[in-house]
């Protein structure tokens, strides 16, 4: 299927995508006035789908917008799917629900103003390669606002970041804030250290990850041990290993922190058995 061809979901019909318009005083283009979520589809089947439909939920109550904005998407993705002919191949799914149209004005406009809700899906090549060497990662000061836990639209920072980790040719920036290492600019961090599986506990400071609740998942069936605490910048050095979990990238292992290698440079032997266990789960799905 060509580029041209895919079709979109807004707001309740389905449209090729060079027609599907929103307007200019759209929230989410004026203010980043809106929430997102990133899902894998394997083979049509939607990956973690609760835990997606929850954390929108969650994202559009902590903005109050109506949840009810999110209905009908469970039935809409998997046929946003098959109408890109995606039903039995690997798929990516982007959902932007913002708070509408209306005239420019800082408060919430009026009650009637309905929601915006887009829906994507597009073929998804694994990173495959990136995920057999692993990646080099910089650390930067973490400049986002105090409610990381809202999948919001609102990512410049992010962006700035992820840039900055492009420009040096990494392939993520991991945040600092207050000499805390919170998570990467579009992913979890977790550093291994003495045999744990260390991540930042859920806080307003970082997003609950759903690749992350999963390797957790698999860590506790296969006896690795795993702790949801805090840990500094100073820490790193003393880990043996350290990995990206995402949606997209799933489990991606990181071979470099600001030039020092972590380990011997290569991914380590709990990164991989953890990549094991993670292909596993998804080919049974
Ligand atoms: N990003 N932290 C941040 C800041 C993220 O943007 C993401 C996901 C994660 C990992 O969450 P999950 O495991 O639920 O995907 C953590 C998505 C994939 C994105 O922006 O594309």
């Amino acid at each position: 299927m060509k580029t041209g061809d895919t079709v979109v979901y807004l707001d309740g019909s389905f449209v090729p995508q060079g027609e599907a318009a929103v307007s200019p005083l759209d929230r989410g283009f004026m203010f980043a006035d809106g929430v997102y979520e990133v899902i894998r589809s394997y083979r049509g089947s939607l990956f973690e789908r609760a835990a997606h439909f929850e954390r929108l939920k969650r994202s559009l109550r902590e903005i109050r917008i109506d949840q009810d904005a999110a209905g009908g998407l469970e039935e809409i993705l998997p046929e946003l799917l098959e109408r890109n002919g995606l039903a039995g191949s690997e798929a990516l799914i982007y959902v932007q629900i913002t708070r509408g149209a209306a005239p420019r004005t800082h408060q919430f406009p009026a009650a009637k103003t309905a929601p915006t809700v887009y829906a994507l899906a597009i073929p998804f090549d694994p990173p495959l390669e990136q995920r057999d060497r692993g990646i080099p990662v910089i650390l930067v000061p973490d400049t986002r606002w105090s409610r990381c836990d809202i999948k919001s639209i609102s990512l410049l920072p992010n962006i700035l970041a992820r840039q900055m980790a492009d420009d040096v040719g990494a392939g993520e920036a991991v945040f600092i804030r207050d000499g805390v290492v919170t998570e990467g600019s579009t992913s979890t961090l977790c550093a291994v250290f003495s045999g744990t599986v260390v991540t930042h506990p859920e806080s307003n400071v970082v997003l609950p990850g759903i690749t992350k609740r999963v390797v957790f998942d698999l860590c506790s069936r296969t006896g690795i041990p795993v702790a949801e605490r805090s840990f500094r910048e100073e820490e790193l050095p003393r880990a043996a290993e350290m990995m990206l979990l995402s949606t997209s990238r799933e489990i991606m292992p990181i071979v470099s922190v600001d030039g020092m290698k972590v380990g011997d440079g290569t991914p380590g032997a709990l990164t991989r058995k953890l990549q094991a266990a993670f292909s596993e789960v998804i080919r049974s799905v």
